[in-house]
């Protein structure tokens, strides 16, 4: 099958030159377009696909066709394309990540594992929906879920198999532990030896493990965390990504401090703690155990504008103290190559998805390369370096949107003046010029 990613159907385009933050002024400017008119997609389906948007052709996650998906990130990790498997139930065994290689994921987070995996009890239900008005499109879902409750020597045996079988495709562990530094180097040691290629931190976890102050608990105290990514930093000798929570007022504090103690990038974002909502029958929060619940994390559609706004903070911190020059993978609510190519105009490198995978399936991947192939066609961006980071310089202060719309108006008022002098008038332009002096 063959991608259509190419639309190419817009036929009025300018130019404006502008300063990518990721190119720490010494590469070349590249070109965004500004203005453009488009004709050729409308969303259609209940998960936003774009049926003129196509499948694409993946091979070990290559796209055979179309515009280069490829990504670097700076640490060295090559993927052939930029859709991750994020941690959670889509990477929670063998066989569900074997399945997303061989659908064609760009890489694959398992689920989170700790030393200990008897401390990690799980309950049913675990998960609750959040639906649109139409009672069947899931916009939000809240989960009570805890990391990995399965043996680690069974996870790590599961890596090492993954990685023979695989060794050109990229597993990341996630991994977890409590504020315990023989703890953390031991896990980091044993994941290392099953060959796995990176490392994310799970410093974000909103439910269940902050009681042992391990997860969220550890990503919201800035001091906790940089004595710990010294230790994990000490001690990987692969990437390590630390995996940010939104619950905290500002997320660059966190990342900040990750950064700094040598984290090669930053994941962004976890789950946002929620309460999915309260039965009127029964009057009981859901989800409802025993007729009891706790807060959990909140994912899926509805947190896509709270992820960009945190990717965002966190790539303008990237662009001006590191010249861009760190990993920073994106999650947060991705359905559609669309969502995706919001969150790399933004500065991403990689895309996460997990709730999606859950509610579309494996097969997604190659929706979401055939819909940023879609978009890349539609703007003639050959590959992702071509546009990622473009639209991080459009956001500023509020105090400076006045500031640009009063110089507007002004601009305006300014312009209906009228002509400097008889010789300004134009055949073309003869009637604008002349209602451009009248009072009324
Ligand atoms: C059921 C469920 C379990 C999750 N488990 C983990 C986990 O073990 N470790 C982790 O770092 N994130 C976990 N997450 C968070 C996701 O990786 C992701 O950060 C979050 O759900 C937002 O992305 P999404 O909207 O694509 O799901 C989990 C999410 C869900 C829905």
């Amino acid at each position: 099958m063959h991608s259509t990613w190419g639309c190419g159907c817009y036929s009025q385009r300018s130019l404006k030159s502008f300063k990518n933050p990721y190119d720490g002024g010494s590469t070349p400017k590249r070109a965004l377009p500004t203005t453009r008119r488009v004709k050729c997609v409308r969303a259609s389906s209940r998960n936003g696909y774009f049926p003129a948007d196509g499948i694409a052709d993946l091979i070990d996650g290559k796209a055979q066709s179309g515009p280069d998906l490829s990504v670097t990130h700076f640490s060295g990790l090559k993927l052939p394309n930029p859709f991750v498997i994020g941690s959670g139930p889509p990477g929670t065994n063998y066989q569900v990540m074997k399945k997303a290689f061989d659908e064609g994921w760009g890489a694959v987070i398992a689920k989170t594992v700790s030393l200990d995996s008897s401390k990690v009890i799980n309950v049913t239900p675990r998960y609750a929906r959040m639906k649109a008005s139409d009672k069947k499109e899931v916009i939000g879902w809240e989960n009570i879920e805890l990391i990995s409750d399965r043996p680690l020597e069974v996870m790590l045996e599961e890596f090492k198999r993954l990685k023979q079988e695989y060794p050109d495709r990229i597993l990341i562990a996630s991994i977890m532990e409590e504020y315990n530094k023989a703890a953390w180097e031991e896990l980091i040691e044993r994941c290392e030896d099953t060959g796995v290629d990176a490392f994310e931190i799970n410093f974000s976890c909103p439910h269940g493990m902050p009681e042992r102050r391990m997860g969220m608990a550890m990503g919201q105290d800035c001091e906790l965390l940089e004595e710990v990514c010294g230790w994990i930093n000490a001690k990987a000798s692969i990437p390590v990504w630390a995996k940010m929570t939104p619950n905290i007022t500002d997320i660059t504090a966190p990342a900040r401090t990750a950064l700094a103690a040598g984290c090669e990038g930053v994941a962004a974002i976890n789950t946002i703690t929620s309460v999915m909502g309260i039965n009127l029958d029964t009057l009981r929060p859901e989800p409802s155990v025993e007729g009891y619940s706790t807060p959990g994390g909140y994912s899926s559609k509805a947190v896509k504008p709270i992820a960009l706004a945190k990717v965002m903070s966190i790539a303008q911190l990237i662009g001006s103290e590191y010249e861009g020059a760190k990993d920073l993978s994106a999650i947060g609510g991705v359905e559609t190559g669309r969502d995706a190519a919001e969150f790399i105009l933004l500065g991403a490198n990689s895309v996460q998805v997990c709730t999606g995978v859950m509610l579309h399936g494996y097969p997604l991947v190659k929706q979401l390369c055939g819909g940023l192939q879609a978009f890349m066609g539609q703007h003639g961006f050959s590959s992702i370096e071509k546009f990622r980071g473009a639209s991080l310089p459009y956001f500023t202060t509020h105090h400076e949107l006045v500031r640009m719309q009063r110089e507007a108006v002004a601009a305006k008022k300014r312009a209906r003046t009228g002509l400097s002098g008889d010789d300004k008038w134009s055949g073309d332009g003869f009637v604008r010029e002349a209602e451009s002096m009248v009072a009324n």
